[in-house]
């Protein structure tokens, strides 16, 4: 039986001009931006607003109120700039158990030349796997990419079509995440009366706007340090290949500098932003800082500390935040002469020195990750803390083939009998290697 329903080739072509609006929810701001984009050209910026959070607990939402207000003010802010009113969003998800995985599926082809009905029929099998998949874990499925294909066996097929065979099969890129906390933002930005057009997983975002194509090919990591998550995506042979995310951020850093130095966050903040680094030099054992009191009104003079002091403290907390990272690289596979590169992003990337940093705790070259490929995008957000809500926009302009978020009827009544082809991710990023 035919089923000639879903054209990936046609969901691939790009559209006329539309509008996109993104939103960052996280832990220390919520950021909002909307932009134009025809899938062509670089979106432009049109609007952008940004609040301060105190409604997240490491990047999962903790008050829905206090979510939602900044939420809403932040998109206001951005409708306002843009003259328009938004009634969906993408939106980034850091934390909340996410996975990376890959789902293989094979179908019979009997030998017959492979024809655009055949990889639909593949694809609807794919997309019936995942189904039964997310059904048993409970789980929610945030991107299902089909990648490359297998023809007979013959893995890393770009385009099937065409070929002669008896066995056509897909390794379909699956990310999912633990359902309640997407049910929880999702919740937040519906209270603050937006729409949720897909939830996007932060590593997946940040990377549209941090890397180009040849990282992606060659094999990068981007780390991500937020203000309570730090967030690791890995990338080899042009596809997002792991997800990690570790439960400490920036904002640790100036928990370490209030309680060290017996000061208020606010004033700590400022302590890190102003005067910190993640390298010493000699001079810092004479540079003398003011530290304000904890409470301003006991009559207490400003304490002065040496700035060496206040650089040990920040590099006490980031010896153990490089030290996750390097762990979780290690778990990723990300080594040999495949993973030497790393680009650090996220508000904690703008410390002084701290590409130099990591490049010591990581023993590999680090470059500084900042949002790119947006026209007009404003120069307060053109910081590494803005690399999320730029790849939002960036992710959502592109055009691409999501298994989970193609309609079921698309598929028509496609679907074979799969079969257990045994691919693994560890299989899949071990042949993009093999690739490079
Ligand atoms: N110049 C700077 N020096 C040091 N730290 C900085 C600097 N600029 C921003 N930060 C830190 O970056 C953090 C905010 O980063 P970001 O905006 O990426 O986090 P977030 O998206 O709100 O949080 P998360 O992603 O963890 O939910 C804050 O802890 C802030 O102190
Ligand atoms: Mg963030």
């Amino acid at each position: 039986m035919a089923v000639a329903v879903l054209n990936p080739t046609n969901l691939l072509k790009p559209r006329a001009e539309r509008v996109i609006a993104a939103l960052d929810v996280g832990t220390s701001k919520v950021a909002a931006l909307i932009a134009m984009a025809d899938g062509e050209n670089p979106p432009r910026v049109i609007g952008c607003g940004v609040r301060a959070s105190n409604g997240l607990k490491r990047g999962l939402v903790a008050d829905m109120g206090r979510t939602e207000t900044a939420i809403r003010a932040a998109m206001m802010q951005a409708e306002k700039a843009a003259g328009l009113e938004i009634e969906s969003v993408l939106v980034n998800l850091s934390a909340g158990g996410l996975d990376s995985d890959v789902t293989a599926v094979e179908i019979d082809i009997a030998g017959h030349r492979i024809a655009e009905d055949d990889v639909t029929a593949l694809l609807a099998t794919g997309r019936q796997r995942i189904d039964a998949q997310i059904t048993r874990s409970g789980r929610s499925t945030l991107h299902a990419e089909p990648t490359l294909y297998t023809i007979d066996g013959l893995e890393g097929v770009i385009n099937p079509r065409g070929f002669h065979a008896n066995r056509l099969g897909v390794d379909i890129h699956v990310i999912t995440a633990a359902t309640p906390p997407c049910r929880n933002l999702d919740l937040a930005v519906r209270n603050a009366h937006l729409g949720v057009e897909a939830i996007v997983a932060s590593g997946v975002a940040t990377s549209a706007s941090v890397l180009n194509a040849e990282e992606r090919e060659l094999g990068v990591a981007v780390v991500e340090i937020g203000a309570g998550v730090t967030t690791v995506a890995l990338h080899c042979g042009g596809m997002l290949a792991g997800l990690a995310a570790i439960g400490m951020g920036a904002a640790d850093i100036t928990a370490d500098i209030a309680a060290n130095f017996a000061t208020r966050r606010a004033a700590a903040e400022r302590l890190k932003t102003l005067h910190g680094a993640a390298t010493a030099s000699p001079r810092d054992n004479h540079d003398m800082i003011e530290v304000p009191p904890l409470d301003p009104d006991d009559g207490q003079d400003l304490r002065r500390v040496t700035k060496a002091e206040l650089i040990a403290v920040i590099r006490s907390r980031l010896d153990k935040l490089f030290g996750e990272v390097a762990v979780a690289l290690n778990e990723m596979g990300f080594s040999g002469t495949a993973g030497r590169q790393v680009v650090l992003t996220g508000g904690g990337a703008e410390l002084r020195g701290i590409a130099d940093f990591a490049q010591g705790a990581l023993a590999r070259n680090v470059r500084i990750g900042r949002p790119r490929g947006l026209i007009g995008l404003p120069e307060a957000q053109s910081t590494a803390a803005f690399a999320t809500l730029a790849g939002l926009v960036l992710h959502g302009s592109q055009p691409r083939l999501d298994l989970a978020r193609t309609p079921l009827k698309a598929f028509g009544k496609g679907g074979r009998q799969p079969s257990d082809s045994g691919s693994t991710f560890a299989r899949l990023f071990q042949m993009l290697r093999k690739q490079i």
